[in-house]
């Protein structure tokens, strides 16, 4: 794959200049990222796969090792099968992080919670097309409130639930594996979906970048990145690791030796 025009001298930008919790939330990165290149690759560590009981050491972790943001996981047992973690838990957590973190609502009716995410810290929050019927109000919401705002797809969402977000959204989330659980196998029709939504961005002249999320390793993540892909969200390739400080710096370059364009 071709390297985007100087995609590999280019230096890791810190997010949003290293502003994390104690920024305002339009200050603190997060997942579209604002000021970034296009075709930089972002790496985010998702907590999903980490050791709850010391989840600061995981933050610390993944800044030591050059990570672009943390991926909050919160589930509500209705929206998928499993329980996670919320408010109280990333308010302690954007206390000690310098890195953005970018909240994943995987919960039904996220309008109700999106205000408390973002007071306790959230730079981006993404919420799920299929967990709200008022879409566009649950976006703007979060743009409103300072966060950059994310849909995310699941993999049998069309992508045409997007078609008419395309000028709303700060980044789209394209679900790789059915959302619920780390360490699950990568769907690899996820791929010509990344494609159609990049057209499908682009066609609508917007420059928001796509972040995928599950099953991405150093084997799935050249082909999703060449697919136009450009946040990666790792949980298991990362925590489930023996050395996650070397798999973030591994997926990374497996990662940018293949950038789109
Ligand atoms: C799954 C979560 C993911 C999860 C990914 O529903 O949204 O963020 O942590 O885990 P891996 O990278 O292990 O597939
Ligand atoms: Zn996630």
């Amino acid at each position: 794959m071709k390297l985007a025009d100087g995609a590999n001298e280019r230096q890791r930008v810190s997010p949003a200049n290293g502003a994390g919790h104690g920024a305002p939330a339009s200050e603190r990165g997060g997942a579209s990222g604002g000021a970034k290149p296009p075709g930089l690759i972002r790496i985010a560590p998702s907590l999903l796969s980490a050791d709850f009981a010391r989840l600061g050491e995981a933050v610390a972790l993944a800044e030591r090792a050059g990570a672009d943001m943390i991926h909050f996981d919160v589930m509500d047992g209705h929206f998928v099968p499993n329980i996670t973690i919320g408010v109280p838990v990333l308010a302690s957590l954007a206390r000690v992080s310098r890195l953005p973190i970018d909240v994943h609502l995987m919960i039904e009716q996220p309008d109700r919670f999106v205000e408390a995410f973002i007071a306790a810290g959230a730079a981006s929050v993404t919420v799920h097309a299929e967990a709200t019927v008022h879409l566009h109000r649950v976006v703007h919401l979060i743009k409103s409130l300072g966060a950059k705002a994310g849909v995310a797809l699941n993999p049998a969402t069309p992508i045409t639930a997007l078609e008419q977000m395309a000028g709303d959204v700060d980044y789209v989330l394209v679900m790789t594996v059915n959302p619920g659980f780390g360490g699950q196998t990568f769907i690899p029709r996820s791929e010509s979906k990344v494609r159609a939504v990049r057209e499908l961005l682009q066609r609508e002249g917007s420059a928001a970048p796509i972040e995928v999320d599950g099953g991405i390793d150093v084997r799935t993540a050249p082909g999703i990145v060449a697919a136009g892909a450009e946040i990666l969200v790792a949980g298991n390739a990362v925590f489930g690791s023996a050395d996650p400080e070397r798999a973030i710096r591994e997926l990374r370059a497996a990662a940018t030796a293949s950038v789109a364009r």
